[in-house]
């Protein structure tokens, strides 16, 4: 197999191998048995685990305001009703929509592993590996648009994607994947029910865009305490609350209040996660012909998963030389359970991105100006993720203690990103390039 530029795919594979024999990141990279699900808890148990979850869909969701959530987050033409809900959770955990049938959303959004699949990349049909880490289906219904690149603008958009990519789900058509899932005839009826219409393409994107907005999950021990609790977290995480808004700096573009729940600007920067790895300006050169050779959405989405030009972000969507290297502001909500972190998931805990912030990210030419060496020590370190644990919401507060402790524990053993020299401000950036990069070694 080659991608886009004619590049084996096994020196993508060598990349990651590198990756991981650096200590970045274990999660996915070892050979995994042959395994139908793909390391995925079987659909019907997750099913059941959400049943458990007890989620109200009647309602505009806890934390959410109620104007907003009917006139921005719920499109006109796809009002919420219960028979879509229900006909795009069956959608959601259906397999028949991949070519194989080994594939369904809830492989690489599992609820039982943060709505995500806790891999550096995910694995789609026939095993193969794309190029980013699989975002939280959580909360996605709050964001402004979809991918770490932004290049579907609603979760409508967004579900008719991967159904169609070939290293995901693999159907060649919208066609294919319709007569796949009909081969269950009850999807009739609960199209016609859902929609007053037979089973077309788009009303499969509305309806598991339905079942989505029902994955909100935002009662977290930081909301308690927002509403008063003071006990809701513990002494270190209020000092790290105020790191996060102050010295820290992540609020700039991580601002989480009432009016903005989920933690993100919904903008685009380039915090230095892929200059660990390219030359940007040679990669947005190929980057360039390629896209003017074919701009339709399909191909955008095949670049971005299937091709190494994905390390350019958002350029590949807006073409804007400032967005080379430039990722969506992911949401901190959860983010205890969804490791490992940022688009590639090179990050393996939470003290490993406040290592890469600490330091003032990766050094490169498109790095945002609100990336800088932070000076923190060790203890505003473990402050800062000690409050960044208290977003996960309540409901999994278990899986969350649990992360924490494996997180400590790793942490503990090798902090591979750590460079007090940089975050001190001991050394300058520059001297890194020269001198070779001083985060890439242990
Ligand atoms: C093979 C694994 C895989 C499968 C299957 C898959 N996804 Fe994803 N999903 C990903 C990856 C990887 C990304 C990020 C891709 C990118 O940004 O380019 C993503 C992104 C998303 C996002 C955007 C979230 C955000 O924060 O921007 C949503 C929502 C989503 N997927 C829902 C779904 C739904 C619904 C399905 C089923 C129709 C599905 N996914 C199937 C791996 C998968
Ligand atoms: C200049 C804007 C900016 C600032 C400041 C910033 N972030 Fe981020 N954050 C981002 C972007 C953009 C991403 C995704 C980057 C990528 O994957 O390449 C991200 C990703 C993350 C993630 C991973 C999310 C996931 O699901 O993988 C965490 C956690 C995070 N940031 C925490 C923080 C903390 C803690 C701080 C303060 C020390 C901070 N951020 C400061 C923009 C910012």
């Amino acid at each position: 197999m080659t991608n886009y530029l004619g590049r084996p795919a096994s020196a993508h594979f060598k990349t990651l191998a590198c990756i991981a024999l650096m200590g970045a990141s274990t999660y996915s990279l070892a050979a995994e048995p042959a395994n139908a699900l793909h390391g995925a808890m079987p659909p019907d148990a997750q099913q059941q685990l959400l049943d458990s979850l007890k989620l109200n869909a009647a309602a505009p969701p806890q934390g959410v305001d109620a104007v907003a959530w009917a006139t921005i987050y719920i499109p006109a033409d796809n009002e919420l009703t219960a028979e879509r809900i229900a006909l795009g959770r069956k959608l959601y955990f259906d397999t028949h929509l991949s070519k194989d049938r080994t594939v369904a959303c809830a492989t690489c959004h599992d609820v039982s592993r943060g709505f995500t699949d806790h891999r550096n990349v995910s694995e789609g049909i026939g095993d193969h590996l794309g190029q980013r880490s699989a975002p939280t289906s959580m909360n996605a219904a709050l964001m402004q648009s979809m991918f770490w690149d932004g290049r579907a603008a609603s979760l409508e958009e967004q579900a008719k994607l991967p159904i169609l990519n070939p290293v995901e789900m693999g159907h060649p058509d919208a066609a294919s994947a319709m007569a796949a899932i009909e081969t269950d005839p009850s999807y009739q009826a609960l199209f016609r029910k859902a929609y007053g219409r037979a089973p077309t393409y788009e009303d499969l994107g509305r309806a598991i865009a339905s079942f989505e907005r029902t994955l909100i999950f935002l009662d977290a021990p930081y909301d308690h305490f927002l509403n008063g609790d003071n006990k809701a977290i513990s002494p270190a995480a209020v000092r790290g609350l105020e790191l996060f808004n102050g010295k820290a700096r992540c609020v700039s573009c991580h601002m989480i209040n009432s009016s903005n729940p989920l933690g993100t600007d919904n903008l685009f920067h380039n915090i230095g996660v892929s200059a660990r790895k390219q030359n940007f300006e040679v990669l947005a050169q190929k980057g360039l012909r390629v896209i003017e050779a074919d701009s339709d959405p399909k191909a955008l989405d095949k670049l971005a998963i299937e091709t190494d030009l994905s390390e350019l972000g958002r350029f590949l969507v807006t073409r804007q030389r400032q967005d080379i290297g430039a990722f969506k502001t992911e949401q901190v909500r959860n983010i205890g359970i969804t490791a490992p972190y940022m688009h590639d998931g090179s990050l393996r805990t939470l003290w490993d991105v406040v290592d890469h912030y600490n330091k003032g990210g990766e050094t490169n030419s498109y790095l945002d100006g609100g990336i800088e060496p932070l000076n923190l020590s060790e203890s505003e370190i473990d402050d800062l993720v000690a409050f960044l644990f208290t977003l996960t919401d309540v409901r999994f507060a278990a899986q969350n203690a649990a992360a924490m402790r494996e997180q400590e524990a790793i942490a503990a053993q090798k902090r591979p990103f750590r460079d007090n020299a940089l975050a001190h401000r001991q050394m300058l950036p520059f001297e890194q390039r020269v001198m070779g990069q001083t985060g890439l070694q242990q």
